[in-house]
């Protein structure tokens, strides 16, 4: 595995939270968030919502997470935490995109071919005002 790559222990991730991080590729920057399935699957989405694109699902302390879904604090919408297809509030029928994440040896590695760089937390590069707002 690429150690450039590695976001965080697997233990790290748990079904009641999620866990953000930072996404790299050259000048390219974007945040991910993981997530933990009841089946131990950790998956991992966009962290922003597709209501409003520059809102974070997490802001850096873990996403809301109601009866396996996670929860947009700013308008309440809720996306399956297996499929990220939102499933209530105002982009319902929207789905999260989503990152490629793969568990080796303990620790949660980005294995998605459009990145090439990850890490634990918020990025401080992205520029959130650029974020485009579609209404429902
Ligand atoms: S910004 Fe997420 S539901 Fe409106």
């Amino acid at each position: 595995m690429d150690e450039d790559c590695r976001i965080v222990d697997a233990d790290e991730v748990t079904t009641d939270d999620t866990v953000v991080f930072t996404a790299k590729s050259g000048f390219e920057t974007t945040e991910g968030l993981l997530a933990r399935l009841d089946d131990g699957t950790i998956v991992a989405y966009t962290n922003y919502c597709p209501h409003w694109r520059d809102v974070r699902l997490d802001k850096g302390s873990g996403a809301n997470v109601r009866n396996g879904d996670l929860v947009c604090g700013k308008h309440g919408a809720t996306f399956a935490k297996a499929t990220g297809d939102c499933d209530y509030g105002p982009c319902e029928g929207a789905v999260l995109d989503t990152f490629e994440v793969t568990v080796a040896g303990g620790d949660v590695y980005l294995t998605d071919e459009a990145w090439d760089q990850a890490e634990p937390g918020l990025s401080e590069e992205r520029d959130l005002s650029s974020g485009s707002r579609i209404d429902f």
